[in-house]
């Protein structure tokens, strides 16, 4: 048995895949996708910054790796991601002339797009637009385009991708206020008779604090809207949040601070059945709205590679997924598969 069928009638299963994967070389991973997923997303490789290697150049060689593998083994693919304020590439640095910026958004659109199209299922086409308070977020598209780029992404996507669905990603966005700026945006799109297929809530949650209920009130409202909703980053992190501890004793960027670290020596078994339980209240919560919800994607295949580890704070310990360090299902998995 395995996650993708036992979800195969509600949603596609999803996972990050790594550029160590993607490069072949992390096979117990590579294994378990096989087994498991029949969704990726690129963790970084099809990002701007790995993709284009100069001004309107580019090494698509580990990008086409990844397309071959998930072609020869009936996996989709997201794409992830034309328009982001991060991870752009060095030589954008500084670059504020709206002729520049310009010419780079179209370029990685029509670019990217057009080669990968028939290949990658979806595109997040833009990510992390917004603030917390649900106005745009000061970037470099924002300032050099106006607030039309994100109608102007997608109607390039449209054009350069036709057969790939189109996607607006971010987290947070299940909080009230994001989301308004969310609905904002997608209804802008909409208007101008453009093509949006769905939105991602990213879902980066924290132990014993996933808010259910702003999560159900966000697939209503999105779904509303005509578009298919996805989790597009699951994880939940174990670890206290810096942002969550104001105490001046507990310094913010400690690995070695073993109240911001706690389980260098493994998980225990209270923390694991927490987060077993996190996960199948959210699973139960999925399946209610199956009809609305179209994929659910990891942030990664297993602890050990989780991102988790090193951010916010480099060198941690974290425990965010489904499948432990040595490759093997937790309780997290079983719970979500004794749903099925
Ligand atoms: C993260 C990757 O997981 C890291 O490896 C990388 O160093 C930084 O980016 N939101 C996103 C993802 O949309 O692209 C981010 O991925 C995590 C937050």
């Amino acid at each position: 048995t395995s996650l993708k069928d036992a979800f195969k009638d509600d949603f596609l299963i999803g996972t990050a895949m790594s550029d160590f994967q993607a490069a072949g070389r992390d096979e117990k991973a590579l294994e378990l996708i096989k087994q498991h997923f029949n969704s990726i997303t690129p963790e970084n490789l099809m990002k701007a910054e790995r993709l284009m290697t100069g001004w309107k150049q580019y090494d698509f060689s580990l990008a086409d790796k990844m397309v071959a593998f998930a072609q020869e083994n009936n996996i989709k693919i997201n794409g992830h991601t034309f328009i982001w304020h991060s991870q752009m590439p060095a030589f954008m640095r500084g670059i504020r002339n709206p002729d520049s910026v310009r010419a780079y958004f179209e370029d990685i659109i029509q670019t990217v797009g057009s080669r990968y199209d028939g290949k990658v299922d979806s595109w997040d086409v833009v990510n992390e637009a917004l603030n917390e308070d649900g106005t745009l977020r000061q970037s470099t598209f924002l300032r050099a385009l106006g607030e039309d780029y994100i109608v102007e992404a997608f109607r390039l996507a449209q054009k350069a991708t036709p057969n790939s669905k189109l996607y607006y990603n971010d987290y947070n966005i299940e909080q009230p206020k994001k989301r308004a700026g969310a609905i904002a945006i997608i209804k802008k799109i909409q208007e101008a008779g453009v093509r949006i297929d769905g939105v991602g809530i990213q879902g980066h949650w924290h132990l014993g604090k996933v808010p259910f209920k702003d999560i159900e009130e966000s697939i209503k409202e999105f779904s509303a809207l005509g578009i298919k909703v996805m989790f597009t980053e699951l994880d939940i992190s174990v670890l206290p949040s810096p942002w969550d501890n104001t105490s001046a004793e507990v310094s913010l960027h400690a690995a070695e601070n073993p109240k911001m670290n706690p389980y260098v020596n493994g998980l225990p078994d209270s923390v694991s059945q927490q987060l077993a339980k996190d996960y199948e209240e959210l699973f139960k919560l999925f399946l209610k709205y199956k009809d609305h919800i179209s994929r659910i994607t990891f942030w990664g295949v297993n602890d050990g590679q989780s991102w988790l580890n090193g951010w916010p704070i480099r060198g941690r310990t974290n425990y965010p997924l489904l499948f432990d360090r040595q490759y093997q299902p937790k309780a997290a998995y079983y719970s979500i598969m004794a749903l099925k």
